[in-house]
């Protein structure tokens, strides 16, 4: 049988996308579940969002449109660019495929740091591309070395700035003298999932290097507007950039509910407020808790918190999962004490440091 698959996907390790809630529940018995394990928005969707997605389910028995027309504009206008720099995908997931299935020859090169965003290597696999995987320096992206790794058979540099997992991003200076000079021949990718969440002055906005350099911008509804569940994420670049990936997609590519939920989310401001909001102040908390219990953290500029919990964090993912509360191991990122959580809602975040404190304890007396 394996004389029938590519080789790509025979030797690919399948994305370990965590625990869902459901499954969780049926295995434990339990009735309270918290899940910070996926990066999620804590207050779930905007209700303007699923206000609009109910008002619009009576148009469920046509295709979508392919163009995404209206929430382009609303988005272009928002940004202040023209039309033809977005293409949307099913999920900013979807949009690193097609960079790849765009512009990846098989057995080019693409750059990326480790750890990162898995679905770089895992996608740049699928495509027959050699992924290069540079190591963070202090957990932070090294851009100098990736620079220095660049060779002809580079085409991609992936930058997911903040990274995921570990939360660090890159500064502006640094990200400019990396810009400089580069190959032409060569296309930078930054994935600016958590954008919303990064607000320091010297966080580089991607948007401000697309007409100068080759680089395409990825950003999502996931995360601070709250919509994973509809999988809808975009792209913006040079017009040259998202022609080709437009004609790389399937023409009917973000579903119908997504497009609409994604406009009503953009004028929410309230609801964006309140979850940037909430995630700074309970970042504070939780890396308040954190170094109480003398754990070493990494500080974050998403909505999300990498941290050392002393033991092997398979063991302490497993612990926690038996109280409810589904977190992150990185152990699979060979980061093997390393657990990261999604900052939650005030009393799921004190729920979540009850019980670490109880599992640690526990783990200690041992
Ligand atoms: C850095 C980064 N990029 C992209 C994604 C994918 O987001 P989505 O496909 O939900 O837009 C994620 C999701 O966790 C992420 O962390």
């Amino acid at each position: 049988m394996k004389s029938l698959a590519r080789k790509n996907i025979l030797n690919i390790k399948p994305y370990d996308q965590g625990r869902p809630i459901a499954e969780v529940r049926r295995q434990y018995n339990l009735k309270e579940i918290i899940k910070l394990a996926s990066n999620e928005n804590p207050f779930g969707a905007s209700v303007r969002a699923v206000s609009a997605i109910r008002k619009n389910l009576k148009y469920l028995g046509f295709y979508p449109d392919g163009n995404c027309f209206y929430l382009k504009n609303k988005l272009a206008a928002k940004l202040g660019m023209s039309l033809d720099y977005f293409v949307f995908g099913n999920g900013s997931n979807e949009l690193i495929e097609l960079i790849l299935k765009a512009f990846l020859n098989e057995g080019e090169q693409v750059l990326m740091s480790k750890p990162d965003f898995l679905i770089f290597k895992l996608a740049t696999l699928q495509e027959g591309g050699v992924p290069v995987e540079i190591p963070l320096r202090n957990f932070n992206c090294d851009l100098e070395t990736i620079k220095g790794k660049i060779t002809k058979k580079t085409k991609i540099i992936f930058i997911a700035n903040p990274n995921n997992p570990v939360g660090t991003y890159v500064k502006k200076k640094s990200l400019e003298s990396f810009l400089k000079n580069l190959p032409k021949s060569v296309i930078v990718v930054l994935d600016e999932a958590y954008y919303e969440f990064a607000k320091a002055r010297d966080y580089p906005r991607g948007i401000n290097y697309v007409n100068s350099k080759n680089v395409i911008v990825l950003r999502t509804f996931s995360k601070a507007y709250g919509l994973a569940g509809l999988r809808i994420g975009y792209a913006i670049a040079r017009p040259f950039f998202i022609n080709c990936l437009n004609k790389a997609r399937q023409p009917f590519n973000v579903n119908y509910l997504a497009q609409v939920g994604a406009e009503a989310a953009l004028s929410d401001n309230s609801f964006l407020k309140r979850t940037l909001d909430t995630v700074d102040k309970q970042k504070l908390y939780l890396y308040s808790e954190l170094r109480g219990m003398k754990l070493e953290f990494i500080k974050s500029a998403t909505n999300f918190i990498l941290f050392n919990c002393g033991h092997d964090s398979d063991y302490i993912f497993n612990q926690l999962l038996k109280k409810g509360i589904i977190v992150r191991s990185m152990k699979n990122y060979n980061l093997d004490m390393w657990v990261r959580v999604t900052v939650g809602k005030p009393t799921e975040n004190q729920k979540f440091i009850k019980a670490l404190r109880k599992v640690l304890k526990r783990k200690d007396k041992k």
